[in-house]
């Protein structure tokens, strides 16, 4: 469990809240590059970090995030016109280009030229820096002093045929999502079938530890045999996981609200296109991606109906829940815990040694940043790493097995 000042610290994701200002020192998702594919196409709205926010593409490709009210008399800019290098707020005209500079005030004609520019200075709108990196648009919302280079995310260095993903929204808070990603003990249950059966492959060892680029979340199974067979997932900051599968797989919990989290789900390979194979496995929606409703991000499959589970296949033991697909199971139950989990309430479990340590390394971070330390994260290249499962002798230092697996560069060199 966790104190309710612990576990408001950890979740609230608001400007000025601690969590809050931590994610806003990294690159953030705002939409796929494709919402916004065209110079001067309609504005979209964008929700993240509790801010209302509306995306465009103005007329020389540039990509603006400005505050969705107008400074003017607060009318909502996603109505505006996206024009001439800039966007026009319909109620009285005013315009705005990506950097947030108001460049027309055509309502006082009235007015000299200074006084203009001296209203043109006064109304500048709340504006967000963005980047294009593998068809997602970033935004970094921290200061402008502390912004980092883009990380060198694998999935998003890879051309756009070696690569598919999806987002969906789930109504609950981010840190549930995270915490369900580096869940190891739920696989067997959450996503199995009989878990009667599965009981012998239960994780029992559990190591967090921290590293250069987040940290790396270590659960292992003794067999008996000398060795101990490591599954090895990494968490880069502040919210990213790289899944070990085939095709290399990869998650972004982006905090819509404090309520609400835009889940993006990628599947990509290193140095390949994806087969039809792939995308046809992918697109059947029993993995990591749900099947959205047309034109939304919201699933078919969601808390008003349910996630349309089955109670007869779960009955059969085919399925522990009898909703279908990964992703389905991983909402379902994350929101499940109520749109912010009250963690005073729980008890967790020899189990819960990884949540308990990642809970404890976040709080960590939180202190660091606010008391001006380095962040973990900021080194472009430290990003450049991928989960792995690995058998290894008992007592090998799981440093060594980071260095060996799961940093890119000399898992390359030991394969
Ligand atoms: S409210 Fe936008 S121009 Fe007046
Ligand atoms: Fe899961």
């Amino acid at each position: 469990m966790l104190s309710q000042k612990d576990n408001e610290a950890l979740t609230r994701v608001g400007a000025g809240t601690p969590m809050g200002e931590l994610m806003r020192r990294y690159w953030i998702p705002a939409a796929f590059s494709h919402q916004v594919a065209k110079p001067d196409c309609p504005p979209i709205r964008v929700k993240l970090m509790g801010e209302n926010l509306v995306l465009f593409r103005d007329t020389n490709g540039r990509l603006g995030l400005l505050d969705e009210r107008c400074p003017h008399r607060t009318a909502s800019m996603f109505y505006g016109r996206n024009e001439e290098a800039g966007l026009r707020c319909v109620y009285h005209g005013l315009k705005f280009d990506v950097d947030g500079n108001c460049v027309d005030v055509p309502c006082v004609p009235q007015v000299g030229d200074k006084q203009q520019q001296k209203i043109r200075k006064q109304l500048a709108i709340k504006s967000y820096p963005c980047i294009e990196r593998g068809d997602v648009v970033w935004t970094y919302m921290g200061p402008a002093e502390h912004k980092p280079a883009f990380p060198e995310l694998e999935w998003t260095m890879v051309p756009s045929s070696h690569r598919f993903a999806t987002r969906h929204i789930q109504e609950c808070n981010w840190l549930q999502g995270l915490e369900g990603g580096f869940d190891a003990t739920h696989l067997t249950f959450l996503h199995g079938g009989d878990a009667e059966k599965s009981r012998s492959i239960v994780a029992t060892i559990y190591e967090v530890l921290p590293t250069d680029f987040g940290f790396v979340v270590a659960t292992g199974r003794d067999p008996g045999n000398g060795s101990i067979m490591w599954n090895i997932n990494v968490m880069l900051m502040p919210f990213h996981k790289v899944i070990s599968s085939i095709p290399h797989a990869a998650h972004v919990w982006a905090p819509i609200d404090d309520e609400n989290t835009m889940l993006y789900s990628v599947n990509f390979h290193p140095s390949r296109p994806l087969t039809d194979e792939d995308l046809a496995r992918e697109k059947s929606f029993r993995g990591i991606h749900t099947e959205n409703i047309p034109g939304t991000d919201h699933a078919i499959r969601n808390k008003a109906n349910d996630y349309l589970i089955d109670r007869v296949l779960q009955a059969s033991g085919q399925s522990y829940t009898g909703m279908r697909g990964l992703g389905t199971q991983d909402c379902a139950i994350q929101e499940s815990m109520g749109p912010i989990a009250d963690r005073t309430r729980e008890h967790l479990l020899a189990s819960d040694a990884a949540i308990g340590k990642i809970r404890r390394l976040l709080l960590q971070t939180l202190k660091d940043r606010a008391a001006g330390k380095p962040l973990p994260g900021m080194r472009p290249e430290s990003y450049r790493v991928r989960s792995a499962r690995c058998e290894a002798p008992k007592g090998q230092p799981i440093m060594d097995l980071i260095d060996r697996h799961v940093r890119v560069e000399t898992r390359a060199a030991a394969e």
